[in-house]
């Protein structure tokens, strides 16, 4: 545990010292106010690992380990990664804890041909078509306690927002978490909690109808 906890941070923390151009996923935002923002988020690739659990951060960490090692050479091609942000956590509650699936961005240059992960890894490349998230930022700790404050409060503002609107929420019962800052840092950190939304028609958001 200590190790893969000092993996995350290793990788956390480079992603903060390497001040120069890391890979994100690219969006526009299309309506902010200041409990909430809604990004329309270009296509992306992700590489994911799941796990079963119940508790957030020993989940994320257990599961962000896997993909380390695959960032770090253990795929078909040997190749290594150039670190991306955010890290990802979304999270499906089920009959016994919940999944938790920890998402690494992959850089366009790559999606084309990803290298085959170890199968032993048990990933999964995962391609997102463009679309709309509402995102609240909270500060300090990705914890279990506070994920479900932040949430409930982005729910909060969505309800008011979209009344009377025929936008969708996708997943009622999922939500992701996206972290940006090395666990060392105790203040001045970054986190959001994403939903997806689909319809909201004159922001430009696609609707999928529930397909996805
Ligand atoms: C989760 O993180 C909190 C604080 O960051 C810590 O107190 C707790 O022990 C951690 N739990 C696990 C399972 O790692
Ligand atoms: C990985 O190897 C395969 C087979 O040799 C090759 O087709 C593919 O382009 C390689 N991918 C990368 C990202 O290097
Ligand atoms: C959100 O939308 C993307 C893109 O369609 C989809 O792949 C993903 O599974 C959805 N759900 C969550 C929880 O991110
Ligand atoms: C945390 O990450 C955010 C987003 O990348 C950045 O703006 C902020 O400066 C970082 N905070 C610290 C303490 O490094």
């Amino acid at each position: 545990m200590v190790k893969v906890l000092l993996v995350l941070i290793a990788y956390l923390s480079f992603l903060v010292v390497s001040g120069h151009a890391i890979d994100s996923p690219q969006y526009t935002v299309v309506h902010s106010q200041s409990d909430f923002q809604i990004r329309l988020y270009r296509q992306s690739s992700w590489m994911s690992a799941t796990v079963h659990g119940t508790s957030f951060n020993k989940s994320t960490k257990d599961a962000f380990h896997r993909l380390y090692k695959y960032i770090h050479g253990a795929n078909l091609n040997s190749s290594q990664f150039a670190i991306t942000a955010p890290v990802l956590t979304s999270v499906t509650p089920s009959a016994l804890g919940s999944e938790y699936t920890v998402r690494f961005f992959f850089s366009p240059k790559y999606e084309e041909s990803p290298p085959q992960p170890y199968p032993e890894l048990n990933l999964q490349f995962d391609k997102w078509r463009s679309h709309c998230v509402a995102v609240r930022v909270f500060p300090g700790f990705a914890k279990d306690d506070t994920i479900s404050k932040e949430i409930k409060a982005l729910e909060t503002s969505l309800d008011d927002y979209l009344f009377g609107k025929s936008a969708v929420l996708e997943e009622k019962n999922s939500y992701t978490i996206a972290q940006y800052n090395a666990s060392y840092h105790p203040t001045g950190r970054v986190n959001e909690v994403w939903l997806n939304i689909s319809g909201l028609t004159a922001e430009g958001c696609p609707s999928y109808g529930g397909k996805y």
